[in-house]
């Protein structure tokens, strides 16, 4: 699944304007994991996207260590969900 470029620039911006640039980086871990090893671990597909996105809405641990990700309240699942199809579409192949 390869999505249309506008839904990644839409991504790309949403980000832009959140706090996620605090913990991530696209190529390196910052206090959260990076950008291209999120999107080397999971597919791209409507599954992963809407995990991740809630992920994202409610706060999560566990999957990369013992660091938290605070919840966004205020983040739209929609939202999320198109800034996740955004990271996914950094995958670099194997
Ligand atoms: C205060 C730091 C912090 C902020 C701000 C933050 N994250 Fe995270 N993020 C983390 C940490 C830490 C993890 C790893 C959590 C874990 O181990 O399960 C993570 C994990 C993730 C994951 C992978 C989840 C998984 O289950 O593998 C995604 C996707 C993600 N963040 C996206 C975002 C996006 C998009 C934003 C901005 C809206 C954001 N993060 C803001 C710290 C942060």
């Amino acid at each position: 699944m390869s999505p249309p470029a506008d839904i990644l620039d839409k991504g790309k911006v949403l980000m832009s304007y959140s706090d996620c640039a605090t913990c991530h980086k696209a190529t390196d871990r910052k206090r959260g994991p990076a950008f291209q090893d999120i999107a080397a671990r999971y597919p791209m597909n409507s599954t992963y996207i809407d995990i991740l996105a809630k992920r994202i809405v409610l706060g999560t641990k566990g999957a990369w260590g013992s660091v938290v990700m605070p919840p966004h309240p205020a983040l739209s699942e929609e939202d999320a969900r198109t800034m996740v199809t955004y990271i996914l579409s950094l995958h670099r192949g194997d």
